[in-house]
């Protein structure tokens, strides 16, 4: 069994599915579907890991009121360990409300704990105790946005265990610590449009070989119902089967938990890259998040 080390954001995701439109102001729209969910891409990362058999260990930063605990124990139930997790009590746990509408989600997110965090002490992990480390959602975590993180980024590879990187896209100053951390990265999993984004760059595969020629080690583009692009030396698409998505939310952490698993089991990129598409398919075809979670489990028995 593997242990991964999980640093990111804690989110509680109040999400309200199937919505018709999104209402005016001053009105109410009534949804079909609601789920309130201990969430983030840590989150989601950090349950996905457990589905799959794995120990997950989280670090992130939550209030002291309920939606906290709750954060915690819906976790620690999955079999994650969240000792590390930080409690502070200026503020409450980050949240977000999320409206799925059609194939479209929007946010409307607090930060709170996240924003509130200190740095994480780069010697309170000892890499020989991992067998990775995944920082999720870097860009909804500020707390993550100083050199504190490059340092344990850097000592994790040094000592050979693989450093994973997920930005996602979240407006704030952390590009300095980003570019910092690049060269400790050995895969940088990103989706298609923040791929573009973080290299300046149109033409996607000439995006992702510039984020590899900045210091990482294969660039992971997540690319929807596409599947997948490797890049390292040269690229290779891992397509997947397209479907409708009822809920994406945490598609790209639950395919980011998938393609770790498989890489620490030995698989080659091509394989992980097609196991994380076949994690992310069957958690966004199903609404409760105990559903999709199950169904990650059992495709890892298969
Ligand atoms: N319609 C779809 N059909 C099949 N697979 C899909 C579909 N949409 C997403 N996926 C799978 O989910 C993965 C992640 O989705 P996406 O490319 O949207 O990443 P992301 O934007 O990082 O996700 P997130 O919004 O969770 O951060 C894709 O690489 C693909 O494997
Ligand atoms: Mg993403």
């Amino acid at each position: 069994m593997s242990d991964v080390l999980v640093l990111g954001d804690a989110i509680v995701d109040f999400v309200f599915g199937g919505v018709e439109r999104y209402p005016d102001p001053g009105e109410e729209v009534i949804a079909p579907t609601y789920e309130l969910r201990p969430g983030g891409s840590a989150g989601y990362a950090t349950m996905g890991l457990a589905a799959l058999g794995l120990c997950p260990s989280v670090t992130a930063v939550v209030g002291d009121g309920v939606l906290s605990t709750h954060w915690l124990e819906f976790l620690e139930t999955r079999g994650a360990d969240t000792g590390d997790v930080r409690r502070v009590d200026s503020e409450p746990i980050s949240a977000a409300v999320a409206f799925l509408h059609g194939s479209d989600r929007s946010f409307l997110t607090y930060r709170g704990a996240s924003g509130a965090g200190r740095p994480v002490d780069p010697g309170a992990y000892d890499p020989a105790d991992y067998d990775a480390l995944l920082i999720a959602g870097f860009t909804q975590a500020p707390y993550l946005w100083t050199e504190a993180t490059v340092e344990l980024a850097e000592r994790f590879d040094r000592a050979g265990v693989p450093v994973a990187l997920d930005t996602n896209r979240s407006p704030g100053d952390w590009r300095p610590t980003f570019e910092t951390l690049l060269p400790s990265v050995e895969y940088l999993v990103i989706n298609d449009e923040e791929a573009r984004w973080l290299a300046d760059e149109s033409d996607l595969s000439a995006a992702g070989h510039a984020l590899v020629d900045a210091g990482a080690g294969t660039c992971v583009v997540k690319a929807g119902e596409r599947g997948c692009l490797l890049l390292r030396d040269g690229t290779r698409r891992v397509s997947t089967d397209p479907v409708d998505a009822v809920d994406d939310c945490g598609a790209g952490d639950f395919f980011n938990a998938g393609f770790l698993d498989a890489r620490l089991d030995g698989r080659s990129l091509e394989v992980a890259a097609a196991f994380g598409n076949r994690c992310a398919r069957e958690a966004i075809t199903r609404f409760p998040v105990r559903e999709k979670l199950s169904a990650i489990g059992s495709i890892r028995d298969d």
